[in-house]
């Protein structure tokens, strides 16, 4: 019996060390360690690369990078740019911080959004210095004036960014992990960062020592079960987001110690197809699209922010509408071409054509569409007092997108200031610990202006990139 004690032990003593060895449970260091590849971790940290870090690890637990920014379409917003100068817009960035603190019904806070406003032209630089083409401005819902900036044509601008953002990380030599799943920021006895635990492709746990970390990680929207909870009215709805977006950095950040802001602040995109929860931009509105119900009649200004514009559409037959537009507007937005490959388009010669097709009253339709075309020529749309008017809808086929509202965008996440630093509860800062993007909240208050998500992930990546090497310097 001794006999079998000892041999149990002997074995239990091999196996024990084996096992830990075999998880790969080592350790390494770094000088910051970012979480999330999206457009705020990639422009952390070639910003850090610029600023001479040396030894910068950005996770990213997806098998590539890019998270919501590599969805983005409509374009990202700044005043007082080269790029609106040369298509004489004239705009400012006093009216920028208005438009975004009016849409976000003066929950955000101001001293963000002002940071925001100022910045995003240098942002926008930043990236055209990069490479990014950002020529096209075009408008978005709530905007005053056009600031919502896009690749030549008003092709989509999330995949340009990414790529853009990728080549210069690389440039830059960034250490940069796919299928690193971050899992738990480690503090020391005085409540400074000091590491991350990570698991890595094959399931196996390790530890990165840094003095830095920055939460990149994106906001929720695909979480079902934080989304209910934080907006119990939201559930059952599809989201447009990309599978990632899970709330992984605000769970995280909550756990070493941070406040988190606005979290029952979630917003729908308006214009996403059902079943197949592609998103139609924005920008086909800014462009001059209308939206129809099923009794082919027209029921919004359709550039009312995004809260508004969704509870309309619930508030139709079926909650749905159509997205109606012309060869015009699908000629000025390049953007449009995606959903003509994906099939998601219903065409027609005329529109008593396109009502048959899509079993709507041709009569109520042909007249809909003329007072919509009558209002842009006499610059005054009586019935709804859309703010801008840019185009007549008459060129050439006629379209139709079925779309309803989706989950589209978390407003609320970390309690961030202006230098990117996480607060705790206490409202101090957590040494070391630097956040930015979605995964934060009080840039957008209530609600988000469409554009503003591409400002503020570059704008506040760049800034957490810069504090973050500036403290462990
Ligand atoms: P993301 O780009 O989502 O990146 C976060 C990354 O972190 C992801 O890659 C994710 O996989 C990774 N991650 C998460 N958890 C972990 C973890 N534990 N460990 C490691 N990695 C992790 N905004 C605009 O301003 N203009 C637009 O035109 C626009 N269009 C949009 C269209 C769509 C369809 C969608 C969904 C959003 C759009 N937005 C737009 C919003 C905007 O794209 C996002 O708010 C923004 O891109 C978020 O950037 P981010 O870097 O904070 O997060
Ligand atoms: O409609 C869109 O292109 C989305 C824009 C945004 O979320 O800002």
């Amino acid at each position: 019996m001794k006999k079998k004690i000892l041999a149990l032990v002997m074995t239990v003593a091999i196996l024990v060390p084996t096992a830990l060895i075999g998880c790969g449970s080592k350790t390494e260091t770094a000088d910051i360690v970012i979480i999330g590849a999206g457009g705020a971790g990639l422009s952390a940290a070639v910003q850090a690369k610029q600023d001479g870090l040396e030894n910068v690890v950005l996770l990213e637990k997806m098998p590539m990078v890019g998270g919501n920014t590599n969805r983005a379409t409509g374009g990202l917003n700044a005043a007082e740019t080269p790029q609106q100068k040369a298509k004489n817009i004239e705009d400012s960035v006093e009216v920028m911080i208005e438009d975004t603190m009016k849409g976000g019904y003066e929950k955000n806070n101001p001293e963000l959004v002002k940071k925001l406003a100022n910045e995003a032209k240098d942002s926008v630089k930043w990236l055209t210095d990069l490479g990014a083409d950002l020529s096209d401005v075009g408008k978005m819902a709530g905007a005053t004036n056009y600031r919502t900036h896009r690749p030549t044509g008003g092709a989509a601008v999330g995949a340009h960014l990414v790529d853009t953002l990728k080549i210069a990380a690389e440039k830059e030599n960034v250490d940069l992990r796919l299928w690193n799943d971050a899992k738990e920021i480690v503090l020391d006895k005085e409540g400074n960062v000091s590491g991350i635990k990570v698991t890595n492709k094959d399931g196996k746990e390790y530890t990165i020592k840094t003095k830095a970390v920055v939460l990149t990680a994106g906001g929720f929207s695909a979480n079902q079960e934080m989304v209910v909870k934080n907006n119990p009215e939201l559930k059952g709805f599809a989201t447009t987001n990309h599978n990632g977006a899970t709330g992984d950095g605000i769970i995280l950040g909550e756990k070493a110690g941070a406040s988190l802001v606005d979290m029952v602040e979630i917003q729908t995109h308006p214009t996403v197809v059902p079943e197949k929860a592609v998103m139609v931009t924005e920008a086909v509105r800014g462009n001059g699209a209308i939206l129809i119900n099923k009794d082919s009649k027209r029921f919004t200004s359709e550039l009312l922010t995004r809260d508004v514009v969704s509870k309309a559409i619930l508030e139709q037959k079926d909650g749905v509408a159509y997205l109606f537009f012309d060869d015009g507007l699908r000629k000025s937005l390049k953007a449009t071409e995606e959903y003509f490959n994906m099939g998601l388009v219903t065409e027609a010669d005329t529109v008593e054509e396109l009502a048959e097709k899509l079993s709507l009253d041709k009569a109520t339709m042909a007249e809909t569409v003329k007072k919509y075309n009558d209002a842009v020529v006499a610059k005054n749309d009586s019935e709804f007092k859309r703010d801008d008017l840019p185009r007549q809808l008459n060129e050439g086929k006629v379209y139709a997108i079925l779309v309803t509202p989706a989950v589209h965008h978390t407003m609320g996440g970390l309690k961030i200031n202006t230098n990117a630093e996480v607060l705790n509860t206490e409202n101090n800062v957590i040494p070391g610990l630097f956040a930015a993007g979605e995964v934060t909240g009080g840039v957008h208050g209530g609600n988000r202006l469409g554009g503003n998500a591409l400002a503020d992930i570059v704008t506040f990546g760049r800034t957490a990139g810069k504090n973050a090497t500036e403290f462990v310097k």
